[in-house]
């Protein structure tokens, strides 16, 4: 079997890259199968590693570092680690910051039961406090960790069932892998809205997160279903079922991938793969904060409704592409929560800060949380007694360390140098922490805002049915790269995707774009317009739908082609445009959330005709740390 861009085995409702994840049971010595594997794995996450090996007599060794997996390396320093059952972990961290307490595997308090994992464990805090009140000791702030310790207190002797009660009182996502010196000759995998699959080799057997890890041993793998669960002993893998553990026959398949491709899920370069992990993104920024009643709730910044009505004023800074998600950050808060919102790029307000005082919330938008200008204007900010919220997508980050909140954004790693699902999650958090305001505010009915809560969660759906049209902007990324220059006009909230949209082409098929509020066209950009000079609308259902329509008509009346972004079966600008890409109807608020995507493809496909390198763009850097 042949698997192809789109035929990713693991692509399933959740199948976004953060840890990586290694297992190994068969005839080698495990440990340097586990830390070659990790080597391999180490795109997904690199803040922290760890190695757990069961020696002969079951005796467990675990080494864990934080840092990349060469700091595990020089951690072990060549020790000899004997022992043919394992596992290893890249992390990226979601919950706790990247240290050695929190790198995995995770252990009980006995020190049998070890735990490596993926995903996000919703209702940690509520099992952890339960645990702790058993008497439980937890050493890290991960969510992981409450799962050794639930299997310790289920263990009567069965390992298996153990795991299986453990897992069921889980929500969230996770693909797990399970070792204990009680049973020296097993090891155990499951999975729920996280990628795992089973590699399968001559009398030996590997758990991964991915195929990437595995090709260099074997190229036949089970790929575990939802909700599923292997056990692997010398006898080979037995597949199961996590809720009742009824038997199910695992089907084998051939992976023809080379390691690189695999690297990328299948996808050409980090770009692609990125634009595509966006749903998934999405909905692990959603993941156990977006309450079924509409509430939301930050398990990552817990602050009381009291508190949050005393903030007069928001301030947000940011730089690149978090400073046009803070224009959108900006617009939703004054919308939605009423309170009154500032942005500005960090550079500028470093150097003349706006009047904060101690009510002043500064919200921080940085996906590496390492930009140096963003934290000289948070650490102002700090000093003038401000809040400092960060929204940032490492959460071991100077930034993140730094500020007195922070809103993780959940998008798991980025390479590519170009933001994308970073961008996207940044614009779902704040719609989310909007949402939060609005809630401890009462500045909007609890209808609306259970609305404005249905339609975020409806997104990624939508998200995942504009990517299945990938191929459409193959040929409108084409004739952008024809131009020498472009514009893209938007209004309201889809002004600052217009920026966004128009800075994606510039960083990436370098073609000069400006973004441009819509009504400002007529002031002075108009008089760039010919047949020569193309134009990107966005024109989606919204307030000021109708005046885009008007500035789509002064745009056609100069002869410029006009490229329109517009709600699907919109048809009444067909006599004024050229193109037109349809996306599904949401409301206004959240509508960036698929615009945005649309601005990519374009990007992503002009770059692509004129034969760019997407993934590290000239002369741009993925985190600038100097002024
Ligand atoms: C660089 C990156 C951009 C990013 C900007 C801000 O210029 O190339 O993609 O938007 O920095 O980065 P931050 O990490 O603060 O979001």
């Amino acid at each position: 079997m042949r698997l192809s861009l789109r035929r990713w085995p693991s692509a399933g409702r959740w199948d976004l890259d953060m840890c990586g994840i290694i297992g190994y049971l068969g005839p080698r010595v495990a440990a340097p199968v586990l830390l070659d594997s990790l080597q391999r794995l180490e795109y997904r996450g690199y803040d922290s590693a760890g190695v757990v090996v069961l020696g002969a007599d079951g005796a467990p060794t675990s080494i864990r570092s934080a840092g990349k997996v060469e700091a595990l390396l020089d951690r072990i320093d060549g020790e000899e680690i004997l022992g043919r059952v394992g596992m290893g972990h890249t992390r990226w961290a979601t919950h706790g910051k990247p240290s050695h307490e929190n790198a995995h595997p995770h252990r009980d308090c006995t020190g049998r039961f070890f735990v490596i994992h993926n995903g996000i464990i919703e209702n940690f805090a509520e099992l952890r406090n339960e645990l702790r009140a058993q008497g439980h000791i937890f050493t890290s702030e991960t969510d992981t960790e409450v799962l050794p310790h639930l299997i310790e207190s289920y263990y009567q002797g069965d390992l298996v069932v153990a795991t299986r009660t453990a897992l069921g009182r889980l929500r969230g996502a996770y693909a797990v892998v399970v070792l204990s010196s009680t049973d020296p000759d097993t090891l155990i995998g499951a999975r729920l809205n996280a990628p795992l699959v089973v590699g399968v080799g001559t009398d030996e057997w590997f758990l991964s997160s991915d195929l990437t890890a595995i090709i260099p041993y074997t190229r036949q793998a089970i790929v575990l279903g939802e909700g599923q669960m292997a056990v692997l002993s010398p006898v080979g893998p037995v597949v199961t079922t996590i809720a009742d553990g009824a038997e199910l026959v695992p089907r084998v398949i051939r992976v023809e991938w080379d390691v690189i491709q695999a690297e990328r899920g299948g996808y050409p370069n980090f770009m692609a793969k990125e634009i595509h992990e966006q749903p998934a993104a999405l909905e692990n920024a959603l993941r156990g904060r977006l309450l079924s009643d509409g509430r939301v709730e930050f398990s990552d910044w817990a602050s009381g409704d009291q508190e949050l009505r005393r903030i007069e004023r928001v301030q947000i800074v940011a730089a690149g592409t978090a400073f046009y998600a803070g224009m959108i950050a900006k617009n939703a808060l004054e919308d939605l929560a009423g309170i009154p919102a500032t942005v500005e790029v960090a550079s500028e307000w470093r150097y003349r800060p706006q009047p904060s005082t101690s009510s002043t919330l500064m919200v921080a938008i940085s996906q590496s949380g390492e930009t140096a200008d963003t934290l000289a204007a948070a650490r102002l900010a700090r000093e003038r007694g401000s809040f400092v919220l960060a929204l940032t997508n490492v959460v071991g980050s100077t930034l993140a360390m730094e500020a007195d909140g922070v809103i993780n954004l959940h998008a798991g790693p980025e390479i590519s140098v170009v933001a994308t699902k970073t961008f996207t999650n940044q614009v779902a958090c704040s719609v989310l922490l909007a949402l939060r305001l609005a809630q401890a505010r009462g500045s909007r009915g609890e209808g609306d805002i259970r609305e404005l809560a249905a339609a975020l969660r409806s997104v990624s759906a939508a998200q995942r049915q504009l990517l299945s049209r990938d191929h459409e902007f193959a040929d409108l990324g084409a004739w952008l790269a024809e131009h020498r220059s472009a514009v893209y006009m938007g209004r309201g909230y889809n002004y600052p995707t217009a920026m966004e949209a128009a800075l994606k082409l510039k960083e990436v098929a370098y073609v000069h774009a400006e973004g441009y509020p819509a009504g400002e066209l007529k002031h002075g950009p108009i008089a760039l317009l010919d047949e020569e000079m193309p134009v990107v609308a966005f024109a989606t259902d919204s307030s000021t739908r109708e005046k885009v329509r008007s500035n789509i008509q002064e745009v056609h009346a100069r002869q410029s082609p006009v490229l329109a972004v517009v709600s699907e079966g919109d048809t009444t600008l067909a006599d004024h445009v050229q193109f037109t890409v349809e996306v599904p109807r949401v409301p206004e608020v959240v509508s960036p959330l698929l615009t945005a995507v649309v601005g990519q493809l374009l990007a992503y496909h002009a770059a692509m005709t004129r034969g760019y390198d997407v993934d590290r763009p000239r002369n741009l850097a993925k985190s600038v740390t100097v002024e």
